[in-house]
């Protein structure tokens, strides 16, 4: 391997030199978190890369995000550190199954959250994150009928937010799934005060012992303005990184796995990104995204349309 220190500056002097932006999500490496341009959530991400004026984006994030980037900013260069770095939600709904889906329900349109490929983005109508869903929800008329792919928990909780009654696919993210209610309680009566936060592709058991619920940039803004000295984050816990660098004096706790810990609910394709390998890729530009040129064009409609109902 290469030693951190020189890491550091490689990624710096490339970056220049390639007149790249590093974009990462906060589910990264501190490492890669801190070398970033720009940490965000899903959207911010999104909005990012069809902004910048940079030649190249390295995307720290997976690569469904890193395919939303090239479908957005197709003159650029989009590199992904590590092209294995994909998502359980993605692999839980393949493009012919959900065109199937829709065959079978030609009087619905289709919702999708941006947890997904470029092909199934492609045969959706309308993209979602889980920051910007329910405002999209509801600006549809109240008898639209709506399918909702591929997250079951997501698409259950924003049934209850909304009132809607749309038709989910049954996909989960392995890493939301893995919270344990029962350790969770422990927890919580350990630290009676600790607002919990949770991400909506939590389960319905861990989101009622809920206080705030929403994604990644939502659950930041609510650790760190929360009163509260000790706070329980159920989500990802690298975005701890980001809470502890904002607020030093405050604890923030990873709700725990069936194992008591929350070591385990570390996302295994976040972490297949490393220093070395955003170094490499910004060295080589490569691995590159691309996106068949037909599947970009109708992918980006669909994204198009959540960027404008986002605000
Ligand atoms: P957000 O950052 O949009 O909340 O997404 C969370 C996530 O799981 C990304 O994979
Ligand atoms: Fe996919 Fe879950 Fe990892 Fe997010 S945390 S990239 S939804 S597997």
């Amino acid at each position: 391997g290469i030693p951190a220190l020189d890491l550091k500056a490689e990624i710096n002097r490339l970056r220049t030199e390639k007149n790249a932006v590093i974009l990462a999500h906060y589910y990264q490496d501190p490492a890669l978190q801190d070398i970033a341009d720009f940490v965000g959530d899903s959207l911010d991400l999104s909005r990012k890369a069809a902004d910048t004026d940079a030649d190249v984006i390295a995307f720290c994030g997976v690569k469904f995000m890193a395919e939303v980037a090239k479908i957005l900013s197709p003159q650029k260069t989009v590199v992904l550190p590590d092209l294995k770095a994909g998502c359980s939600l993605e692999d839980s709904c393949p493009p012919e199954d959900f065109a199937r889906f829709r065959r079978a329900h030609p009087d619905h349109i289709s919702l999708t959250y941006i947890n997904c490929s470029a092909a199934v983005k492609a045969e959706s109508d309308i993209i979602v994150t889980s920051s910007s869903a329910e405002k999209i929800i509801n600006q549809l008329p109240a008898d639209q009928k709506i399918l909702f792919a591929p997250d079951k928990h997501l698409g259950a909780w924003l049934n209850r937010k909304t009132g809607r009654d749309m038709l989910l696919w049954d996909g989960t993210c392995i890493v939301h799934e893995r919270f344990s209610v029962t350790e969770l309680l422990k927890l919580k009566a350990q630290h009676p005060a600790a607002p919990v936060l949770a991400h909506p592709e939590c389960p319905v058991g861990i989101l009622d012992l809920a206080h705030y619920v929403g994604a990644t940039s939502g659950i930041l803004n609510y650790a760190l303005n929360s009163p509260e000295p000790v706070v329980i984050v159920a989500t990802e816990p690298n975005i701890i990184h980001q809470m502890q660098l904002k607020a030093p004096h405050k604890t923030f706790i990873g709700a725990p796995g069936a194992d008591g810990n929350c070591g385990c609910n570390m996302c295994p394709f976040m972490a297949l990104n490393t220093m070395e390998k955003l170094y490499l890729s910004l060295r080589n530009l490569s691995p590159q995204i691309e996106v068949p040129e037909d599947v970009r064009v109708k992918a980006k409609v669909s994204l198009d349309r959540m960027l404008a109902m986002a605000g």
